[in-house]
């Protein structure tokens, strides 16, 4: 498959936190050939989260890498002021946390002025709630499977029926929203994280820790699908 048409049913986003960071261009290029869907850059600001990562300018200087669409993930309050600043700066996702923003329906819509896809993230403890009134706004909604700050975490399993929930009332919109999951996912538990209704996973450790790109993505990605495919079966 043509590497920069994302796959039309599990896609997988490598997160860029593992990655490293010294040669991040040729990271990108290497998980890209390896079958990255999206590149997911996490954006920390040691006030909503306690680490701090990269901004704007990092990914504007990836940006003529990344020949998928850049997914970023921003873990910074307050929000607003960085939206335009990474459209600027090539982003085509913009994902945002609703405890980092004043007014959550209009962040979404600065986000979609820019002509970029709009998501919102969920915590493990912040309840679906948040999604009333939103949702049919949204290209994407994001859920955490561990609180967000660190790579490297483990899954915390009871996200699992977190996302069938999300799934079901995806489903119920009748619209083309993507369920993103995000944290601690590994082959051994992407088949459980699919066949609960994701379509996208954020794997950071798992694809970038081993030094065999390729593989990692493709047994995250079949292990997915398995699941996905046994939910619908
Ligand atoms: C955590 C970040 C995740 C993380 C994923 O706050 O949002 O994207 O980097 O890394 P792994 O896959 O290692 O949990
Ligand atoms: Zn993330």
């Amino acid at each position: 498959m043509n590497p920069a048409m994302p796959h039309p049913e599990m896609r997988i986003a490598p997160s860029l936190l593992s990655a490293d960071f010294a040669r991040l261009g040729e990271e990108v290029t290497a998980v890209i050939e390896a079958g990255a869907d999206l590149i997911h850059f996490d954006v920390m600001d040691n006030h909503y989260v306690p680490n701090l990562t990269v901004g704007p300018l990092v990914c504007q200087a990836i940006r003529s890498y990344a020949t998928v669409p850049i997914d970023v993930h921003l873990m910074v309050k307050p929000v607003d002021a960085l939206i335009p600043m990474f459209a600027q700066a090539g982003a085509s996702i913009i994902s945002f946390h609703p405890e980092a923003s004043e007014h959550v329906d209009c962040t979404i819509q600065l986000i979609k002025s820019f002509g970029i896809k709009a998501g919102l993230v969920l915590n493990p403890a912040t309840p679906l709630s948040c999604l009333d009134h939103v949702l049919e706004q949204l290209d994407l909604v994001l859920l955490m499977s561990v609180n967000p700050g660190y790579g490297g975490q483990s899954f915390i399993e009871h996200v699992l029926p977190k996302i069938d929930a999300v799934r079901k009332r995806i489903d119920a919109t009748g619209r083309d929203i993507w369920l993103e999951v995000d944290g601690g996912v590994k082959a051994d538990n992407a088949q459980r994280v699919g066949s609960a209704g994701a379509d996208t996973l954020v794997a950071g450790s798992a694809v970038f820790s081993g030094g065999r790109y390729r593989e990692s993505i493709e047994a995250i990605r079949t292990n997915a699908l398995a699941g996905l495919r046994s939910r619908r079966a």
